[in-house]
């Protein structure tokens, strides 16, 4: 191969990469301008909350301190799992203002999120909707704030009769015991410590309340990030010209009911298999 042909050849493999990787996409691109958010009727904007600060913090110590391996945060389909039937794991049966709140998790619970915790084992308690229900039931019955139910769990989650065999380890060393001076403070929890002191949270104790309480995946997810079968057979008709006959769109519902079940059912086969 003489010097030029090797030197043409060389050209012509990184030019033809270099046109096509590089100038194409730019004459492509370079004139594209950001479309702004049209909030018409019928679009889902998605609104995904910020959980920065002493929530992000509190996630870390739930990490470094083992939490997901007894605790999971994810309610699965109930072809695979009876999560939805267990007692306000996936929402609330009878939430004050929405009603039955109850439903799988879904992908867009974790948006926000640095790490989404989904779990190792199902020791305790699935927590995706902890603080939901530490809000709405725990803290009422037990007629205390929910920090402070949080806290009490955390320092010794025998403290209640009912859960005297609870196998949920104490986190003691996320509290200090300090000498009460005058007045006890509003925080102490209402245990005396070993010395006589009064209990008060550690940074680490706040930070993880605050994560546990910031748990509540039983928002409505929004319709554009919806893929559960329910949810496609309902936007069908919704997606159907209006004046479009009756039959038609019954027609349409049909077919993806028999779709969603089709999808479903190898589903289910491989959760039995594995
Ligand atoms: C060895 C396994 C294990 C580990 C590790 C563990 N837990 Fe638990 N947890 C349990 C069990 C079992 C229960 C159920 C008994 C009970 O309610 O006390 C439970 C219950 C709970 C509850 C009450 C939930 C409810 O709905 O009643 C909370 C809150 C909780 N754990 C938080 C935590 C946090 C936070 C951590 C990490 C700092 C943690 N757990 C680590 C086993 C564990």
């Amino acid at each position: 191969m003489s010097f030029r042909t090797f030197f043409l050849g060389l050209s012509a493999s990184f030019g033809v990469a270099w046109l096509a990787i590089i100038i194409i996409p730019f004459i492509k691109m370079r004139s594209l301008e950001p479309i702004a958010m049209d909030e018409a009727e019928g679009t889902n904007a998605v609104y995904i909350p910020k959980r920065a600060g002493r929530i992000a913090d509190g996630a870390q110590v739930y990490a470094e301190n083992g939490c997901y391996l007894c605790h999971t945060q994810l309610v699965r389909p109930t072809y695979a799992g009876n999560d939805m039937f267990r007692p306000d794991w996936g929402g609330l049966v009878n939430d004050e203002d929405r009603g039955d709140t109850r439903r799988e998790t879904n992908a867009f619970d974790f948006a926000g999120e640095k790490f989404a915790q989904i779990g190792v084992s199902r020791m305790g308690p699935d927590l995706s909707n902890l603080g939901r229900r530490v809000e709405a039931l725990y803290a009422p019955a037990d007629e205390m704030e929910s920090e402070m139910w949080l806290y009490r769990h955390l320092y010794n989650p025998r403290w209640k009769p009912r859960h005297r065999s609870s196998s949920c380890p104490s986190f003691r060393f996320l509290f200090k015991e300090t000498e009460i001076k005058g007045i006890a403070s509003d925080e102490s929890l209402p245990f005396e410590g070993e010395d006589g002191g009064e209990i008060s949270p550690k940074p680490d104790a706040r930070a993880l309340v605050s994560y546990l309480l910031s748990l509540k995946k039983d928002q409505t997810v929004p319709a554009s990030l919806d893929f559960s079968p329910e949810a496609e057979e309902e936007s069908i008709p919704a997606k159907a010209p209006s004046a479009a006959p009756a039959e038609e769109k019954t027609e349409e519902a049909d077919t993806s009911e028999d779709a969603a079940s089709e999808e479903a059912a190898p589903a289910s086969e491989d959760a039995s298999a594995s």
